[in-house]
């Protein structure tokens, strides 16, 4: 049978213009080397052709961008469940912190053995595993997952597939091909520090946020969504560590000369210790040496060589016991105060910022550091013309550490604690014990800008295209003053403002309409309620699953269900009782249900009957109906749905466009691979019609 689509000609309109434009950005891009948008505005334009593609699967057709060979639509990135946990290490500081490790080491192995440390620089990059398949003599790459969280990563093997330094297939001696079918390599990719500098030059022509480093830069260009944009970016693969393949002569550093002998990248600059001695200095050279590496190092990897030892000190929970990484100081620099500004946040807090002269620090150019709060800067008696030493330990924003009072110059003042809020000019207030000094206006510009911003993020209410300089114009302009306002935006309106063509407002206006598809749960962590994050979101979404629910229940009946939940302490309960007592909120939430906006949370029902039960199944692939209502009747059915294909996974439900490594990961796990009429059979429903691709 074959049903004939019907298609919202809005949709089809919709479809053949982003085609379209994605198509001439492309050709620009890569026939021209001439590109007319940046990469984030081409990605979230490719984003845009996925997303609607894959909730309209009767619109894709083979002339679509998203149809090229090796291109795979999708919505986000698949995740992977890694057979072995991606360990990170135990941090050292100091000459003592090491000398505390070998002591460690000492007391694992037996009485007076022997062993050797191997020493080499610790990248600052994005982590990644590979994986390369043996066949005869030839090995080929057939996976790269990120880190994640150790456990579960993500899938970017066409990303990396990109990064020309790596070789796709290796060519192994003929007796080590016989004698293993896969190569685990971990590793970093990195960007080296001139490239940075070029990618950055260029974004701040493109008016994007330059990246604040080089790790920043890696981790973001890997998780992009089109590998071609990837493909554009200067990244470079370097390993360090054999996971899985020929343990030749059974030591690390061994290892690492086999990885560069085959031709893989790695960064060739181990040094072989005798001792914690040899370490130390072998420490002090690379902290010597490494301002003249191309790439960025924040620390020295301190490793047993021998893999037999390795395996005898074993790991404790989170790091093996057989390494360790060396933290070099932090950098600190002195710089000169140019002025003291004031940030107001989400919840009115003023934060004092110091303007510098643009400095160097640890690789990247400083011009602002934080003094935290007012009674900092009053403590340090920090001053307009003061000389400040600066430091960026491991986090992107610099602190002030100290002032070098010796070198004030004459004549200067001291910064004023302001009593007004500088945005607004309402008094300010400091809250029982707080530190921070508050603006009270709700209204405040700043903080309608920052509860605006939050309210659009990502794990919130994911309202792409929702930019700082777009939500600063809505909010002088005066169309938006909370967020429910965001609802009544219309394309008319939006076209009035500052560079914003027609296309963009509309699609500003469809991602804020599609946001209101959001379940409760997430409209509970954009609201910004003091102390409700994402996890007590979920927990508290759990008691009051909707937004009529909440305003049924009110501030104390809101207050009396949370105090219910498991982990919630008086404090939270408190915040959320204010928050929902305070007028001015309960209004917004009136216009949020008002607007339509935000669909109940449902419960992961799990039903203990029915033909799937004691079954497990990943769904994956353009299915005839949206992903969620195939994981409600399966787990209606009494099957337990998994976000990623593990070891336990009982079935991969295959639909349309599946990737070939979600393939690869279910065969090699033994995991039986159904389509959806097979899923529908074990449901007991009748087969799926076949939608037309044209
Ligand atoms: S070995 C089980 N060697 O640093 C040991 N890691 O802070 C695996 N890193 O997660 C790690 N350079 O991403 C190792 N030469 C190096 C490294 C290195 C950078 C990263 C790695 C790890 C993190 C731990």
């Amino acid at each position: 049978m074959c049903a004939v689509a019907t298609v919202d000609p809005g949709l089809r309109a919709r479809h053949d213009a982003l085609v379209r434009d994605v198509q001439a950005h492309a050709y620009r891009y890569y026939v021209l080397d001439d590109p007319t948008v940046s990469d984030a505005e081409y990605d979230a334009l490719y984003r845009e052709l996925v997303a609607l593609e894959q909730a309209h699967p009767e619109l894709v057709h083979p002339g679509s961008p998203t149809q090229r060979v090796g291109d795979q639509p999708r919505g986000d990135l698949v995740k992977y469940e890694r057979p072995a946990r991606m360990f990170s290490l135990d941090n050292a500081y100091s000459a003592d912190d090491l000398r505390a490790f070998d002591e460690r080491v000492r007391r694992g192995l037996r009485e007076g053995e022997r062993f050797a440390y191997v020493a080499e620089p610790k990248l600052d990059g994005a982590s990644i595993e590979i994986v390369y398949e043996v066949a005869g003599s030839r090995a080929t790459l057939t996976m790269v997952s990120t880190r994640g969280d150790g456990k579960v990563g993500e899938l970017v093997t066409e990303n990396v597939r990109t990064i020309k330094s790596l070789p796709l297939v290796l060519e192994l001696a003929p007796e080590i091909g016989e004698k293993v079918d896969r190569l685990t390599l971990r590793g970093e990719v990195v960007i080296h520090r001139k490239d940075l500098d070029a990618i950055n030059a260029d974004r701040e022509k493109n008016g994007e946020e330059p990246f604040a480093n080089p790790r920043n830069a890696a981790a973001g260009s890997l998780r992009m969504l089109d590998p071609r944009v990837v493909a554009r970016r200067p990244l470079r693969v370097s390993l360090y560590q054999l996971v899985e393949g020929p343990k030749l002569h059974g030591t690390h550093a061994e290892s690492l000369e086999w990885i560069a002998t085959v031709g893989l990248p790695t960064h060739r600059r181990q040094v072989i210790c005798a001792s914690i001695d040899d370490v130390l200095s072998a420490i002090g050279d690379f902290d010597r040496a490494r301002g003249g590496y191309p790439f960025e190092t924040d620390g020295v990897v301190v490793k047993i060589d021998e893999y037999r030892q390795q395996s005898i000190l074993g790991e404790t929970a989170k790091f093996p016991r057989w390494a360790i990484a060396y933290k070099f100081a932090a950098e600190r620099v002195v710089t000169e105060v140019r002025g003291v500004q004031v940030q107001v946040g989400r919840t009115g807090a003023l934060t004092p910022v110091a303007d510098l002269s643009p400095v160097l620090l640890a690789g990247t150019t400083v011009s602002r550091a934080s003094l935290h709060n007012f009674d900092r800067v009053t403590s340090f008696d920090v001053r307009v013309g003061d000389f400040v030493e600066i430091e960026k330990a491991g986090e992107i924003i610099p602190q002030v550490i100290r002032v070098l009072h010796d070198r004030r110059p004459e004549c200067t003042t001291p910064t004023p604690v302001p009593t007004e809020c500088p945005e607004c000019g309402t008094q300010v207030v400091r809250a029982g014990e707080e530190v921070a000094l508050r603006c009270p206006n709700r209204r405040c510009p700043a903080v309608v800008r920052a509860a605006l911003h939050y309210y659009s993020r990502r794990f919130a209410m994911d309202i792409d295209h929702l930019g700082p300089s777009l939500i600063d114009q809505l909010v002088q302009s005066k169309l938006v003053s909370d967020v429910a306002d965001l609802y009544d935006l219309t394309v008319e309106q939006l076209v009035e403002l500052e560079r914003m063509a027609k296309k963009s407002a509309s699609n500003v206006v469809a991602q804020i309409t599609g946001s209101k598809q959001r379940p409760f749960d997430r409209l509970l962590t954009a609201l910004g309620i003091p102390q409700i994050g994402q996890v007590a979101a979920r927990q508290l979404a759990e008691e009051i699953p909707s937004l009529e629910a909440l305003l049924e229940l009110g501030a104390e009946g809101a207050a009396r269900a949370a105090g219910s939940i498991h982990g919630f302490g008086p404090a939270m309960v408190d915040a959320i009782r204010a928050w929902i007592a305070d007028d001015d909120n309960r209004a917004v939430l009136e216009k949020l249900r008002a607007r339509g906006v935000s669909v109940p949370y449902q419960r992961a029902r799990v039903s203990l009957e029915g033909p799937l039960v004691g079954k497990s199944f990943c769904v994956t692939g353009v299915l005839s109906r949206k992903r969620e209502e195939v994981h409600e009747d399966i787990r209606a059915a009494g099957g337990e749905v998994h976000d990623a294909v593990k070891s336990g996974t009982t079935y991969l439900v295959a639909g349309e466009k599946v990737g070939q490594t979600k393939l690869d990961a279910a065969r090699k796990k033994g995991v039986q691979v159904i389509d959806e009429n097979g899923l529908m059979a074990m449901l007991g429903k009748p087969p799926v019609g076949q939608t037309s691709l044209v």
